[in-house]
């Protein structure tokens, strides 16, 4: 897919206020500092279109980048983050339990996992409710480039063993670097395929 034009359109913590305009979005998660913001910048090449830090808990609340007039991808608050207040992790639950659930056009979620380090509980947690929930998910390994070949394919072939614990079917799995773009094109091809198929359905349904 060409990505012609990325821009921001909202950065909100309230579900009522959200885009109400029904395009397909797809959902960047995971642990603060995994590499959600800089993921989004390397998949639309607009560095600083979505806010990085290596300071965690930079986002927030729930932004909306518009991709190409047609699809929405959303950058939401990293979650682990142990230093922010008891009050406010419960209202970013609460905040989020209800976006993953209730938005419509949430075509996918894709969970960010650091591709060095090994299964985390928080993240395995999460991906259970997703699928208890009937949410179609991806998981996402970032960071790439800071492992050798042969220690990315162990760490990922130890995570898909983990999994295989929980699940009788594994998700969507990619492999990405924001450094070095790897997996770049898959996601977007992948989002493309997700586009594609809403299309035809809408048009086969008279929608
Ligand atoms: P929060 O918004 O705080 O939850 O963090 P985030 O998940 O959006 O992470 P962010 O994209 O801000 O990246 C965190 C840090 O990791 C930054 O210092 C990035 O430069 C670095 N980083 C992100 N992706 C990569 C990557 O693919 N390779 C390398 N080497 N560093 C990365
Ligand atoms: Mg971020």
């Amino acid at each position: 897919m060409i990505i012609k034009d990325a821009r921001f359109i909202s950065s909100n913590n309230r579900f009522e206020k959200l885009p109400k305009d029904n395009k397909p979005e797809y959902a960047f998660i995971g642990r603060s500092n995994v590499g959600k913001s800089s993921l989004i910048n390397a998949l639309v090449q607009r560095k600083g279109l979505a806010k990085t830090s290596s300071t965690p808990g930079k986002t927030i609340a729930i932004n909306h980048f518009l991709v190409n007039d047609q699809w929405y991808l959303v950058d939401l608050p990293g979650y682990g983050y142990a230093q922010r207040s008891k009050k406010s992790r419960e209202e970013w639950r609460v905040m989020l339990a209800n976006y993953i659930s209730r938005r419509r056009n949430l075509l996918y979620t894709f969970v960010l996992v650091d591709a060095r380090i090994e299964p985390q509980n928080s993240d395995l947690g999460f991906m259970e409710w997703l699928g208890e929930n009937g949410i179609p998910f991806c998981i996402v390994f970032t960071k790439a480039d800071k492992l050798s070949n042969a220690e990315l394919q162990s760490n990922v072939e130890a995570y898909k063993k983990r999994l295989m614990e929980d699940w009788e079917e594994l998700p969507p799995l990619f492999i990405t670097s924001s450094e070095t773009k790897q997996g770049r094109e898959e996601l977007l091809d992948f989002i493309d395929r997700q586009n594609k198929e809403l299309d035809n359905y809408m048009k086969t349904n008279g929608l």
